[in-house]
């Protein structure tokens, strides 16, 4: 893994140094409560509160704090395990309050821009990559590879922000790959519907879902399953990638939900699919170029150069990266060893 992401770091070619975000070892065994306490190993108490502040400050008014204090206090009532107690241990960790640690959790909510392609090479290997986009430069800081351990063996892992249990990237070692991008143009400010929907009508974040899935789906089909059907609080697409032929999937999702299932069809030329953050049977908006740079780029590779670092390329490319990209993961399910995330620093490559 060290070797792959030395080697993207010579592809890359910057100006400042793009960076390996740090690795932090989650145990399932552990209680809920206590299970995050290894963020204080990599990550000064200090500086996790300030920037929670700073998101909060920038993202949310000042009145949905009060709309919080019922929630707060019945959190166990509104919040499905391990959910709540995650929250509430992380705020007694970290010092600060609950209803802080629920907003910040629902801020993320609602932002994420990004890219995801699903890809297959001519022997049939798939492979899975994502860039997320998010428009606040301190996310960089707070990006963390979180391996999830049971039993002291990996039971999945994905990358995410320190103080948010839900995941918008992850695998299920030799089972199957997930991504999730933020659907339509919902703006922040709705944000507190997704709120009311997830408490009074027990619907799922869809970055919980994303993590419930890589928990407990036994392999690729149960994982699209899954990522179809179950009630989420908001659209999304749902990016898959498993370990055989095919095996490659973009989910649109409503609220209840499939408004739509988008298959690789590798005999017929769809050896790759591309999702931004527009339904792929309609045209991007005019000011949007990320869907067909993206489109190009891969035509240009070609199933015979697709791999994990000519898809890492894929995704370096501006405007697929931008300067809102937080970090590109790649990852294939078939070689788990290889997941390699890199937290960007203004060095996308022009020209695409
Ligand atoms: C995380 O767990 C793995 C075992 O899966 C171990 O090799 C590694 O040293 C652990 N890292 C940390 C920082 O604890
Ligand atoms: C991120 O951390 C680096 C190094 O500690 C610091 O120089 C930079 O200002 C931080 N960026 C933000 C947006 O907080
Ligand atoms: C946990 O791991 C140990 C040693 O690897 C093994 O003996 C034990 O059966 C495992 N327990 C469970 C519940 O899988
Ligand atoms: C990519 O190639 C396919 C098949 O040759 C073609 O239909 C499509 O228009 C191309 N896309 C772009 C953006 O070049
Ligand atoms: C995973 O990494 C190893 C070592 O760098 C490399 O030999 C192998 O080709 C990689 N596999 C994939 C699927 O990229």
């Amino acid at each position: 893994m060290l070797r792959t992401v030395a080697l993207l770091l010579a592809l890359a070619g910057s100006c400042q140094p793009q960076f390996a975000p740090p690795r932090v070892n989650i145990s399932l065994d552990d209680g809920a409560e206590v299970r995050w306490t290894p963020l204080l190993k990599v990550f000064d108490v200090e500086y996790l509160r300030k920037a929670a502040a700073t998101i909060i400050d920038s993202t949310v008014p000042k009145w949905v704090h009060h709309a919080f204090i019922p929630v707060v206090n019945a959190l166990e009532k509104y919040v499905p395990q391990p959910y709540a107690a995650e929250l509430r241990g992380m705020a007694s960790q970290l010092g600060g309050s609950l209803s802080d640690i629920i907003i910040l959790n629902f801020a993320y909510e609602v932002s994420a821009f990004c890219t995801s392609v699903v890809a297959q090479d001519q022997s049939g290997n798939v492979y899975h990559g994502r860039n997320l986009d998010y428009p606040h430069p301190v996310l960089k800081n707070l990006t963390i590879d979180v391996v999830f351990l049971k039993n002291g063996t990996v039971a999945y892992r994905g990358t995410s922000f320190a103080g948010y249990v839900g995941l918008w990237t992850g695998q299920s070692p030799h089972k199957f790959t997930v991504s999730g991008d933020q659907r339509g143009t919902e703006h922040w400010w709705n944000w507190w519907k997704n709120v009311v929907s997830a408490f009074l009508f027990h619907r799922s974040p869809v970055s919980w879902l994303v993590r419930e899935t890589l928990e407990e789906a036994e392999d690729f089909q149960d994982a699209v399953m899954r990522l179809s059907k179950t009630p989420i609080i908001t659209g999304v697409y749902y990016i898959v990638g498993g370990v055989r032929p095919g095996e490659g999937v973009v989910i649109t999702r409503d609220r209840s939900g499939p408004a739509d299932i988008w298959p690789l069809e590798p005999v017929n030329g769809g050896w790759f699919r591309v999702e931004t953050n527009f339904d792929h049977w309609l045209p991007a908006p005019p000011s949007d170029h990320r869907r067909e740079a993206a489109n190009k780029a891969l035509n240009a590779t070609g199933q015979d150069h697709i791999n994990m670092n000519s898809l890492y390329h894929v995704l370096s490319l501006s405007p697929v990266c931008n300067g809102i990209t937080v970090y590109t993961t790649v990852m294939s399910a078939a070689s788990p060893q290889n997941y390699t995330t890199v937290v960007r620093t203004k060095d996308c490559i022009d020209g695409a």
